[in-house]
């Protein structure tokens, strides 16, 4: 009898220890633990690590992370003098391991879906090889869902899915047809793990998102798939955000006492996933991590949680506010 409570009470210790430890984590346990006891992060030096979205944010600060420790960069997005200042960036940061040719500007809008193969095609002429495809290019959103218009859900999809969704395609053919052990992330969000209210084309996405390449992890072998799942970050994305209006932007800055990851931080926790080949991380800060790890293993409470929180205060914690303020 003493056996059995024995095991009981280990069980409900290890439970109480998961939930303290979820709460003071600014990520998930394994890549934490990875964080400590994992590779280093200089152990990608001299891969070609193609950044979508490297203008800016959570894409600007990882080109910069992997520069640090050598890592060969190609940077895309629409704008071009951004992607030429996050260039100096990284190659001041790299301390002498990179040059000039080892960070490639590529300016690309992911819509151009018809020329994803010629971008692909410039990325393989520069460096003869591609390493890690990092799908980070997006836009988030705020809107409630019975104003959203079916074209603002298209347009999204468009961006966060069907783009991501076919350069990712691009990529894996040419692994796979060239035998390179390649690997390929994306930047999913947390909203890919919990429905957070006010945003619903968006969480559509991104748990498209994981179900597109979560059936690869399932289907393409010798191909590492890492899905990485940021919380709330201090970035542009609250400007860029979609709304529910077609070509309208949200346009609210970040507030500076908002309590958001930083991208840099961000950035980091990333590197350390591609580093380890993870197949599923997350990022954030307290109590949010907190709430995404409910709602990862238990999503009936995470439910309950909202409910009971209630929209208001769920939206007051995903800005990085406290409960109750007006
Ligand atoms: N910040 C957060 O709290 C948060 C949380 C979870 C997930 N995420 C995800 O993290 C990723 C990066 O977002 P961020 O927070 O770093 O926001 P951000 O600072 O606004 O960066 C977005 C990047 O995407 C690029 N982009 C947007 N539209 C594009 C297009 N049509 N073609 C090519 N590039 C395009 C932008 O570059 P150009 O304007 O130069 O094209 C920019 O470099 C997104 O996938 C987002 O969903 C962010």
């Amino acid at each position: 009898m003493w056996l059995f409570s024995l095991i009981g009470f280990c069980v409900v210790l290890y439970y109480i220890v998961q939930l303290c430890v979820f709460y003071y984590l600014d990520s998930d346990f394994e890549l934490y633990l990875l964080s400590k006891l994992g590779k280093p992060i200089s152990s990608l030096r001299g891969k070609v690590v193609w950044i979508t979205g490297a203008s800016s944010g959570i894409g600007r600060d990882l080109a910069i992370t992997l520069a640090k420790h050598g890592v060969r960069l190609c940077l895309s997005s629409r704008k071009l003098s951004e992607l030429m200042k996050v260039k100096q960036e990284c190659l001041d940061a790299s301390r002498g391991y990179l040059n000039d040719h080892d960070v490639f500007v590529l300016q690309m809008d992911m819509l151009e879906i018809d020329s994803h193969n010629t971008y692909f095609d410039k990325v393989i002429d520069h460096f003869k090889t591609l390493d890690i495809l990092v799908n980070n290019a997006g836009r988030s959103q705020r809107a409630e869902w019975n104003t959203i218009q079916l074209k603002v859900d298209r347009e999204l999809f468009e961006l966060d899915v069907f783009a991501v969704v076919n350069l990712s395609r691009i990529a894996l053919n040419y692994f796979i047809e060239n035998s390179v052990k390649g690997h390929i992330a994306v930047t999913s969000s947390v909203t890919g793990l919990v429905a957070f209210p006010n945003s619903a084309t968006y969480t559509a996405a991104k748990h498209a998102l994981h179900g597109y390449f979560e059936t690869l992890q399932n289907e393409v072998f010798g191909i590492d798939v890492t899905i990485f799942c940021p919380g709330p970050t201090a970035t542009n994305f609250l400007q860029e955000c979609f709304t529910n209006t077609p070509g309208e932007k949200f346009n609210k800055p970040v507030g500076a006492d908002d309590k958001r990851l930083t991208s840099e931080r961000c950035a980091k926790l990333y590197s350390i996933a591609l580093a380890n080949k993870t197949l599923f991380s997350w990022a954030g800060t307290r109590p949010m991590n907190f709430i995404f790890y409910i709602g990862c293993y238990y999503p009936n409470v995470s439910r309950l949680l909202i409910k009971t929180l209630g929209i208001e205060n769920i939206d007051r914690l995903r800005n990085g506010r406290p409960l109750g303020e007006s």
